[in-house]
């Protein structure tokens, strides 16, 4: 599988975290895949299960099809650090969008030993941001109601939640202002 649209490079950056740690984040890429899925294959049980609401593990094929990214209705955006001289992805955010509504669902996971950290909180931000650039309508996720941590971040960005009873989940939402030059 191959990336079928042009990587762009313009969101690329740096976030700078509290404790002046610098997490470079960057669109994903085909070759990224073995590295994706090192850091899925490394979330604790907990974490995988908060991110896909299953207790399965991951598997290549499926990382496979998440390296598929074509940087317009789906796209990908990696954090990452350099270990022993290796570049290492710690964090994962992406958003797939519907053609027909304009909005797109979001996930993200940040590699346990990562959490608590304020990664996820800039990452997400971040990825509220290129999703504006990129004319996303609205970004929207189901999460577990035990999630207390996702709640708490998106709660403090902006997205509402609402209570989904058929399938015991919340959906959070957050509309974007049409704003590419921001
Ligand atoms: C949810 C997740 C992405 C957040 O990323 P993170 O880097 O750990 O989060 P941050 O460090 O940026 O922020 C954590 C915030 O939650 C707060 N928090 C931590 N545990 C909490 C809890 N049990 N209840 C409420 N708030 C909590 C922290 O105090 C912090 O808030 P603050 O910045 O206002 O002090 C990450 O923990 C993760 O990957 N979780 C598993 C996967 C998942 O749940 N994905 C979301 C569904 S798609």
């Amino acid at each position: 599988m191959s990336n079928s649209g042009e990587y762009p490079k313009r969101f690329e950056t740096v976030l700078r975290l509290k404790d002046g740690t610098e997490i470079f984040v960057r669109p994903l890429k085909t070759e990224d895949r073995d590295k994706l899925y090192q850091m899925y294959t490394a979330l604790s049980k907990e974490t995988n299960y908060a991110r896909f609401l299953i207790r399965k593990p991951i598997t290549r094929w499926i990382v496979e099809k998440w390296t598929d990214i074509n940087y317009r209705d789906k796209m990908a955006l990696i954090a990452t650090i350099k270990e022993n001289g290796e570049e290492k992805i710690i964090a994962d955010s992406r958003f797939y969008t519907d053609k027909e509504t304009g909005e797109a669902e979001i996930a993200i996971v940040v590699l346990d030993t990562w959490q608590n950290k304020g990664i996820g909180t800039k990452l997400l931000q971040y990825t509220i941001k290129v999703a504006r650039k990129m004319g996303i309508k609205a970004l929207y996720a189901y999460i577990s109601p035990e999630n207390k941590r996702i709640i708490h971040v998106t709660k403090k960005l902006g997205f509402k939640a609402k209570w989904i009873s058929e399938s015991i989940e919340y959906k959070i939402e957050l509309p974007l202002k049409q704003n590419k030059t921001k």
